[in-house]
C-alpha cells in the first residue's frame, strides 16, 4: 500500500507554538498546540524575546508529540510547511529555521506559508462545501482585513484596519477592565451577562464609504468613559463595547460581500471565535441572502493545522515549493 502524502505544519508567528500533520490535502492526523499566553499575561501582552526563547524550548517536543499522535515515523513526512510571515521576527525565525532544517535533513521539499492565508485555509479544513470565490474577513489580534478570495492563492485586499486590529482593541479594553491577556474570550463571556445598550459607544467608519476599519478611537472612547464612570458595571461596558465591534465588523463585511457579488462570507482568525459575532453575522447574513461560515472554534485561533493545509495545497495543487534561503517576513501581506 502506498503511504499517504504527509505534510508537517509549523506555526510560531506569535505566542502559540503549534505542529500539525496532514495526510493529503485535508485529513488531519495530528494537531498539537502550546499557548504561551499565561507566560505573557503578567506583562499584559506578548514579549517577543520571551516568546522566541519559549518557541525554541517547546518546538522539538511538540514535533515529537505530533508524530506520536499520528502514529507515523519522521521519515514518513513528505513536505514541511512553516509560517514565514507576518508576525514577530524572532518567533517566526524559530519555526521557519526548524522547518527548513527538517526539510534539509529529511530531503523533502519545503514551503513557507503566509499566516493570513493559513487562517483562510482553516475554513477549508472544516468545510468541504464552500469553495472560492468568496469574501473573507480575517479578524485576529494582529489583523482585521477583508479579502476577496477569487481562488485559493488569488487574493484581493478589499479593506483593512487603519489603526488597531479588532482583537488588539479587545485585548486593550480587557486590560482597562482588569482582564488578563488575551482578553477576547473573557470579554465574550462578560458581555453575555451585560446590557449592550447601556452605553452608546461609537461605531467607527460605519457610515463611511469603502471597507476599511478603525478601532483605536472606540478603544479611547471606552477609556474616557471608564475614567468618568469608574464604578460602571464591567459586564455592561464589555457588552456595549463588543456590540460596537460586532456591529462594524458585520456591516462592513456583509456590504463588501454584496458589493463584490459573492454569495458566501468566510470569517476566520481568533476573534471569529466570538459568540456574539458568530450570531450577529449569521442573522444579518441570512437577511441579506448571504451564507456566513465560520471554522470550528479550535481552528479560529492560531494553529498549525491551517498552516499544513495551506502548504499542502500550494505544493500538491499549485506545484510550488520555496528555496531554503527563504527568510522571515514580519510585514508580509496577502
Ligand atoms: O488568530 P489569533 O489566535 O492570533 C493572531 O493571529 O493574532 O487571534 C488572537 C486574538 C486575540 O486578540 C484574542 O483576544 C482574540 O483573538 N480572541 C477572541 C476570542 N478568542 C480569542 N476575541 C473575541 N472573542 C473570543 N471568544
Ligand atoms: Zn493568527
Amino acid at each position: 500500500m502506498t503511504k499517504p502524502f504527509c505534510t508537517i505544519g509549523i506555526e510560531s508567528s506569535c505566542d502559540e507554538t503549534a505542529v500539525a500533520l496532514l495526510h493529503g490535502e485535508r485529513e488531519l492526523v495530528a494537531n498539537v498546540i502550546y499557548s504561551q499566553a499565561e507566560m505573557h499575561a503578567r506583562y499584559g501582552g506578548v514579549v517577543p524575546e520571551v516568546a522566541s526563547r519559549d518557541h525554541l524550548r517547546k518546538l522539538p517536543y511538540l514535533v515529537r508529540d505530533a508524530i506520536t499522535e499520528a502514529k507515523i515515523d519522521m521519515c514518513d513526512i513528505s513536505l514541511v510547511a512553516a509560517t514565514y510571515g507576518p508576525g514577530l521576527v524572532g518567533p517566526l525565525l524559530v519555526g521557519l529555521s526548524y522547518g527548513k532544517g527538517m526539510a534539509f535533513g529529511l530531503n523533502v521539499p519545503f514551503i513557507g506559508v503566509n499566516h493570513l492565508e493559513g487562517h483562510i485555509f482553516a475554513q477549508r479544513l472544516c468545510d468541504t462545501e464552500i469553495t472560492p470565490p468568496f469574501m473573507a474577513l480575517i479578524v485576529s489580534g494582529g489583523h482585521t482585513s477583508l479579502v476577496d478570495v477569487a481562488s485559493y492563492g488569488e487574493y484581493h485586499l478589499v479593506g483593512m484596519t487603519v489603526d488597531d486590529a479588532a482583537g488588539e482593541a479587545l485585548d486593550k479594553v480587557g486590560k482597562m477592565l482588569g482582564i488578563g491577556y488575551p482578553a477576547g474570550a473573557e470579554i465574550d463571556r462578560l458581555a453575555s451577562q451585560g446590557d449592550p445598550t447601556a452605553m452608546n459607544f461609537p461605531r467607527p467608519m460605519s457610515g463611511s464609504p469603502g471597507f476599511d476599519f478603525s478601532f483605536a478611537g472606540l478603544k479611547t472612547a471606552v477609556l474616557y468613559h471608564l475614567r468618568k464612570h469608574p464604578r460602571e458595571k464591567r459586564e455592561d461596558v464589555a457588552a456595549s463595547f463588543l456590540a460596537s465591534v460586532v456591529s462594524v465588523l458585520t456591516k462592513k463585511s456583509i456590504d463588501a460581500t454584496r458589493r463584490y457579488h459573492r454569495k458566501n462570507l468566510v470569517v476566520v482568525g481568533g476573534v471569529a471565535a466570538n459568540a456574539h459575532l458568530r450570531e450577529r453575522m449569521q442573522v444579518d447574513g441570512r437577511e441579506k441572502g448571504i451564507t456566513v461560515i465560520f471554522p470550528e472554534i479550535e481552528y479560529c485561533t492560531d494553529n498549525a493545522a491551517m498552516i499544513a493545509a495551506a502548504g499542502a495545497y500550494h505544493h500538491l495543487v499549485l506545484h510550488e515549493a520555496h528555496p531554503l534561503s527563504l527568510g522571515p517576513q514580519p510585514s508580509l501581506s496577502l
